[in-house]
């Protein structure tokens, strides 16, 4: 019995199939590699010498989805692949609505007409929307703010409806705060398409020379240093987090949420003071407008994880900068353009 890892070759996807095959489960991988590199594919199998079966296909392509639980026996479904970037998804959210949730149902209809209702499913603490207060537990209020959010929290909705349709599927909700860090070997990594969104990639690409500065959006917000605080959590925790959710829903039916964080916020400056100490390299910043949409402080409660999944993080701060940066010093342009890799099952 294999497990079919759907954006596989994504950042998360991908130290989650490191782990997977580290603790030796069968792997079916699929992407369409429009955001992310076959490269990281190739390094799965060399950090791991292990292999894996591997579709390029895309979830809108239904026959090419079906192809694959025809010539599989496919035991759980890790749903990973769909677009996640919040400000594109303001500027082309058809695009978001059709790619996140077409695919996603394209998934669910196919699971359901091979008997496969095992589903572990990449959500985001997003679904929070502007939460209240900190720390936030998985019965906050679930609200969206931009397209990207709104596909998460309709998929989560798909999926209860789902449930209450057919009491036999077994659904997880991972519902992650911020993913930073890399692999130890700094073979794999986040590795984003242009200037990076997100802090981390951010402060590690000035840190390479490929950025000039940090903007550090708000420096007046109701926090230790006035910037922002979030709770980031390392990459490979987030993983494990995916291995105890998987054995969760081998094992039991229903449908439940949990967050992925390690309840402990940091703020942009105190990232930014960690990864110097790390990489021993100065980064420059200045101090600019907050940016919109953007809540002061966010960060999980993660004790559900903890007591129904056996689940906690177990690096901290130091760990995902040093980490975070020897992925980057070593890979200064990323995956840099995409290689041939021969990926032939
Ligand atoms: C973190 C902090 C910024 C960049 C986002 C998505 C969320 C999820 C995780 C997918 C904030 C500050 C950032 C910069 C800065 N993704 N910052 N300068 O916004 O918490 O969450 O990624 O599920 O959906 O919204 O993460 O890394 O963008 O920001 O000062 O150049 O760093 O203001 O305080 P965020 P982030």
């Amino acid at each position: 019995m294999a497990i079919l890892v759907t954006g596989g070759a994504g950042y998360i996807g991908s130290h989650t199939c490191v782990e997977l095959l580290n603790n030796g489960y069968e792997l079916i991988i699929i992407d369409n590699f429009s955001n992310s590199n076959p490269e990281s594919l190739r390094r799965i199998k060399e950090i791991t010498n292990k292999d894996f079966y591997f579709y390029e296909i895309d979830l809108l392509d239904r026959i090419a989805l079906e192809e694959v639980f025809a010539t599989n026996n496919i035991e759980a479904v890790i749903h990973f692949a769909g677009l996640k970037a919040v400000g594109e998804s303001v500027s082309i959210p058809l695009h978001y609505y059709h790619n996140n949730i077409t695919g996603t149902i394209n998934l669910c209809d196919v699971m359901k007409k091979y008997g496969v209702k095992n589903l572990v499913f990449s959500s985001s603490a997003t679904v929070y929307g502007m939460p209240d207060s900190s720390p936030i537990s998985e019965d906050f209020p679930l609200s969206a703010t931009n397209p990207y959010g709104r596909t998460k929290l309709m998929i989560e909705d798909i999926l209860q409806d789902l449930f209450v349709s057919d009491n036999n599927w077994s659904i997880v909700l991972l519902r992650y705060f911020n993913p930073i860090g890399a692999h130890e070997s700094g073979m794999i990594g986040e590795n984003p398409n242009g200037i990076p969104n997100n802090l981390m990639p951010y402060i590690s690409q000035v840190a390479v020379g490929k950025l000039d500065e940090l903007k550090v959006f708000g420096s007046d917000y109701p926090t230790v240093d006035g910037t922002g605080v979030r709770d980031y959590i390392h990459v490979l925790d987030l993983a494990s987090g995916h291995l105890k959710a998987l054995e969760k829903v081998i094992f039991s039916k229903g449908v439940e949420a949990y967050n992925l964080g390690t309840g402990t916020g940091y703020s942009v400056l105190e990232i930014v003071a960690a990864f110097e100490r790390e990489s021993g390299i100065k980064i420059s910043y200045r101090m600019v407008d907050r940016r919109p949409g953007d809540v002061a402080i966010c960060y999980s409660d993660p004790s559900k994880a903890k007591i129904k999944l056996g689940w906690t993080a177990q690096r901290g701060i130091k760990e995902m900068c040093r980490d975070a940066w020897n992925w980057q010093k070593k890979n200064p342009n990323g995956y840099s353009n995409k290689t041939e890799v021969d990926l032939s099952n």
